[in-house]
């Protein structure tokens, strides 16, 4: 990997999202002593769409999903491939045979929770004996509440030999003034990769909270301890916590598989703890029976998820062909100077099977979908091509497995502070 000539490419660049990774790094990787390039089918637009944003790549190289030829080349170059090109049902497998193939790091966004179980079926032994990392699910979700839920449990054994019990997220979102519409919310990337799980073979896997864990032993454990749970709760000061959004099957996978590939490296047992997760709609206005309200419409929509998830097979393609038609395709999403007037902050409020407490903060800058995602991947990037700031292990990895927790204080210059208290 020493002799590449790049640190890190941006594939996907021209998107929603992979514009704003290529900004960032536009801005951060001459600091960080790091080369980078620009990837996309069509280089053309890639340059365009980043000089309108202006963030010019100092490189845009050629590569399309369908070319394997192209993706070796451009992952025979770099240490660190960020995969911007979704919905990865669809696009990822190649690109990751590529990564794999090549010795680079793979780094994706990927939602699609039954792709992550089939790229770990297909590649996790091939990528631990070429000492490669694919590092999936690594935006908003999942990256900001796994490394969180590390950081709790890790503190929590230095402080008190001691094992996490319960973890308990709520993330409060603080929106631009004025009208929010579909567009400030979601990209069409987004909603597209969305009705792809619902095609995809396996989709039921999708509501599993241990569906990312081998061992079925373990795996059963997972669900009775820590189901997903969609009824809105109520927390402290009025606040009502509804499911999280847009889908609240992501994450909880990811965190248990965090913990289990830990555990099963220090040759421990697991005792798995119970993840709850949610938005906080905070107390005020508007009163509490139309917050509750609100909550529980929230979770009305995630449950009509997870039925559809659970549907027979022709029932589950009719509803993703509906949804491909009526939803909007790529290229649609929040963009420009808006992105920057949102913020959000993660709590995650933990208890020790000591019965000791502890809280990890995350205070962020930015729209969590489409600007901190996309710093907060681009360091993650910087990092995972730098000797020595992740973890040696390798295979497929969740954010927090692939990143460890000794550099959190990287992604304070992405905009994402994590502090830690008891
Ligand atoms: N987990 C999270 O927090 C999170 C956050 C944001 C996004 N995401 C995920 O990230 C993915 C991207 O989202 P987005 O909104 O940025 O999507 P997007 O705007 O649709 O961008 C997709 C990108 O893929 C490229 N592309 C499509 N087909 C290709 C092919 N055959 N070969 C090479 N490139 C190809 C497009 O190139 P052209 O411009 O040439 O069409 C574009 O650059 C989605 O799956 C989304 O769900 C996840």
């Amino acid at each position: 990997m020493s002799e590449r000539d790049l640190s890190v490419v941006v594939f996907g660049a021209s998107g929603v999202t992979g514009r704003g990774v290529a900004a960032y790094l536009a801005e951060r990787a001459e600091e960080a002593g790091a080369k980078w390039a620009a990837a996309g089918r069509d280089p053309e637009k890639v340059e365009r769409v980043l000089a309108e944003i202006g963030a010019s790549a100092p490189e845009t190289i050629a590569a399309e999903v369908g070319d394997p030829g192209s993706l070796a080349e451009m992952a025979s170059r770099t240490r660190v491939v960020l995969d911007l090109v979704g919905p990865y049902t669809l696009y990822g497998t190649p690109v990751i045979e590529a990564c794999v193939a090549n010795g680079a790091h793979y780094v994706d966004l990927t939602g699609e929770i039954p792709f992550v179980g089939r790229t770990i079926e297909a590649f996790h032994e091939r990528a631990s004996e070429a000492g490669v990392k694919v590092v999936e699910v690594c935006g908003f979700e999942a990256l900001p509440p796994d490394l969180s839920v590390l950081l709790a449990a890790e503190t929590a054994r230095e402080r008190w030999e001691e094992d996490l019990a319960e973890a308990d997220v709520a993330v409060s979102t603080q929106q631009p003034a004025g009208k929010v519409g579909l567009g400030d919310m979601m990209s069409g990337g987004t909603m597209q990769s969305m009705a792809e799980v619902f095609a995809a073979e396996g989709a039921a896997e999708s509501a599993d909270p241990a569906t990312l864990i081998a061992d079925p032993e373990l795996a059963a454990k997972v669900r009775d301890a820590s189901p997903i749970e969609l009824a809105p709760r109520f927390a402290a000061d009025g606040v009502v916590i509804a499911p999280m959004s847009p889908a609240a099957f992501i994450n909880p996978a990811v965190i248990h598989r965090t913990a289990a590939l830990l555990a099963e490296e220090r040759g421990e047992p697991v005792e798995p703890f119970r993840y709850r997760e949610g938005i906080a709609i905070p107390g005020g206005t508007p009163s509490l029976p139309l917050r509750y309200g609100a909550a529980a419409a929230l979770a009305g929509v995630q449950a009509g998820f997870a039925a559809l998830a659970r549907a027979k097979p022709a029932a589950r393609r009719r509803g993703a062909g509906y949804l491909r038609k009526v939803l909007p395709g790529s290229g649609f999403g929040p963009k420009g100077a808006r992105l920057e007037e949102w913020s959000w902050q993660l709590a995650l409020d933990a208890r020790t099977d000591g019965g000791h407490y502890l809280r990890v903060d995350l205070d962020a800058d930015g729209h969590p979908g489409y600007l901190t995602t996309a710093t907060m991947l681009g360091e993650a990037g910087l990092m995972l091509a730098e000797d020595g700031a992740t973890p040696e292990r390798a295979g497929c990895l969740t954010p927090a497995a692939a990143l460890g927790t000794a550099s959190l204080s990287r992604f304070e210059r992405a905009g994402a502070r994590f502090a830690v208290s008891s």
